[in-house]
């Protein structure tokens, strides 16, 4: 494994060499010109999807409570929207719990299998004892990747910057996009009250999420989303800066009662909308609606 990785980082400094960038970078510059690459990528899906109604993907809350999600009480980690206004106080405590995984090049990333049929090829290829935890983890990583869309919404592992990009525009149906993820101006902030001082929602409510997902190499799963998404910036008490993502669930009718988020905010579904940060692994893909021009709309 350290040998493939030590392989990789010469095979991409080698590309760097020659191009002075990274193809990922080169690759979002041209598609997305004014999309600054959020925080997210720095540390990784198939063209030709396109949705026209995305009013009706709703995702979220589907997974009853489990005991591992309860956890510290006086953390927040659901809020209620009407919480979300500059000069509110919350308690959170900001933590990474991946580290950046090694990103491959497009062509790099498609020569090697993503199949759970063909996991012992894979870690063959990549030199991991197949008794391994990590071959474990990357076994539940094929798996969920595998796992069918629920009704109206769309899910792709993206093994690439590149087929990120291309999964999240042709979702969106456009390339005039805003590509957010949640930063944090220090390491390890501790749990401490943090004041918003700035709320700003975006535009529209059709989404792509997509979350890092700890396999061997950079591997995004990102799927769509309807919710209500907001920029928010806030300062901690030690004086942590922090640009985060807040998504809102509107739509929770059906979603399951016995849900942890449910359950701290003691709202019934279907009631209220509910809110959470993204965590800072995580990008949040809108359609950038303030300065669409239908020239750029994807058909
Ligand atoms: C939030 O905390 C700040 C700093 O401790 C305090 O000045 C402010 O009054 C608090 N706001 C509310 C709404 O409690």
């Amino acid at each position: 494994m350290a040998l493939f990785l030590a392989f990789l980082s010469i095979f991409a400094l080698t590309v760097g060499a020659c191009h002075a960038a990274l193809p990922a970078d080169v690759y979002w510059n041209s598609v997305l010109p004014n999309t600054p690459i959020p925080s997210a990528i720095r540390h990784v899906i198939r063209s030709g999807v396109f949705v026209d109604d995305m009013d009706s993907v709703c995702a979220f809350f589907r997974y009853a409570a489990t005991q591992s999600q309860i956890q510290d009480p006086s953390v927040t980690v659901f809020f209620l929207e009407k919480d979300l206004h500059p000069g509110a106080n919350m308690t959170f405590h900001f933590t990474r719990t991946t580290t950046g995984a090694t990103l491959l090049a497009r062509e790099l990333a498609d020569s090697i299998p993503f199949s759970s049929a063909k996991l012992p090829e894979i870690l063959s290829r990549l030199s991991i004892a197949p008794d391994s935890v990590q071959a474990e983890t990357m076994k539940k990583i094929l798996l969920e990747c595998e796992e069918p869309a629920i009704d109206g919404e769309i899910r792709y592992c993206a093994t690439s910057v590149e087929s990120m990009v291309d999964f999240s525009t042709s979702s969106l149906g456009t390339r005039n996009v805003e590509a957010l993820s949640t930063t944090v101006d220090r390491k390890a902030p501790p749990k401490q009250v943090y004041t918003i001082s700035k709320v700003q929602k975006l535009p529209t409510s059709k989404l792509v999420v997509c979350h890092s997902e700890n396999y061997a190499y950079a591997v995004f799963h990102c799927h769509t989303a309807c919710a209500e998404a907001y920029k928010v910036s806030m300062v901690g008490k030690d004086g942590t800066k922090v640009e985060a993502v807040a998504a809102c669930h509107t739509d929770t009718d059906g979603f399951n009662p016995e849900h942890v988020a449910f359950k701290v905010l003691n709202v019934k579904p279907g009631t209220v909308p509910i809110c959470q940060f993204q965590p800072q692994n995580d990008i949040v893909w809108s359609p950038n609606t303030l300065s669409i021009s239908p020239l750029e709309m994807v058909v």
